[in-house]
């Protein structure tokens, strides 16, 4: 398990950019599954703006809100879409559509695409966490061998999601690439960012791996990299100690 820690803002952003930047450049037909929320988006500009080539790639999105009336702006597809996908080009750009009349079928639609790929799984899976450790819409208690499935989203999630939502309710539910196939993903990134991530990224990383803490079982993951800055940094060892990745 790797820890890349940088200045917040541009630094940061750039770092995590520049590491996407090498991955695409190493491997043109990545397939990648990406997430939404606000902490990855300075990164995902920043990664457009170096122009790199991501014509060959290939994109899952990693979760969507339940009950969105058409062309919801705070949708995780919209928010992909004008933070990435638009400048980035991929080849192809799969989103999760949870008013399908069938939903199960898009689930295993979802699964299928994922089974597509070289080896039957992602290339790299782009994360951000959630304050009680949700991984996309993986909340604690998940299963680790779980796939796509449809989820009712924690209290503390539905609240997170509510800014995004003025003026009416945040969803309660959604979709969400399961842990299986996040935990299956050659490589796995962690973004994390603010102080208000630092208790939850030293449990994650630090405390003992368990499905009480989704973000945790990526402790079991051979090729992880958290990305922080020094603030959702400051309570791990890694910190303390002052000195290079764990
Ligand atoms: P955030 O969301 O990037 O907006 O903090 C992360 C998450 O809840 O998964």
């Amino acid at each position: 398990m790797e820890r890349s820690i940088h200045p917040s803002g541009s630094a940061w952003a750039e770092a995590v950019a520049a590491a996407l930047v090498q991955r695409v450049a190493d491997h043109p037909a990545l397939r990648m599954c990406l997430a939404t929320g606000s902490t990855p988006r300075p990164a995902y500009a920043a990664a457009v703006a170096a122009g790199a080539g991501f014509g060959a790639t290939s994109i899952l999105l990693l979760d969507e809100f339940g009950d969105l009336p058409p062309d919801e702006p705070a949708s995780c597809d919209r928010v992909l879409r004008t933070s990435f996908v638009d400048g980035a080009r991929p080849a192809d750009y799969r989103t999760i559509d949870t008013g399908a009349a069938d939903l199960d079928a898009e689930r295993a639609a979802i699964d299928a695409w994922i089974d597509a790929g070289p080896g039957g799984a992602l290339d790299l899976a782009v994360l951000g966490l959630g304050v009680n450790g949700h991984l996309g819409m993986n909340e604690p208690g998940s299963p680790v061998d779980g796939r796509t499935a449809r989820v009712d989203l924690a209290a503390s999630t539905i609240a997170g999601a509510q800014r995004y939502f003025e003026g009416r309710a945040a969803p309660t539910w959604g979709v969400t690439v399961g842990l299986a196939d996040l935990l299956a993903a050659r490589e796995v990134w962690v973004l994390a960012t603010g102080r208000g991530k630092s208790e939850i990224v030293a449990r994650a990383t630090e405390g003992p791996a368990t499905t009480d803490v989704p973000a945790s079982l990526v402790q079991l993951h051979p090729n992880v990299t958290w990305w922080l800055d020094p603030a959702a940094a400051e309570r791990t060892g890694w910190c303390r100690r002052a000195s290079g990745p764990a």
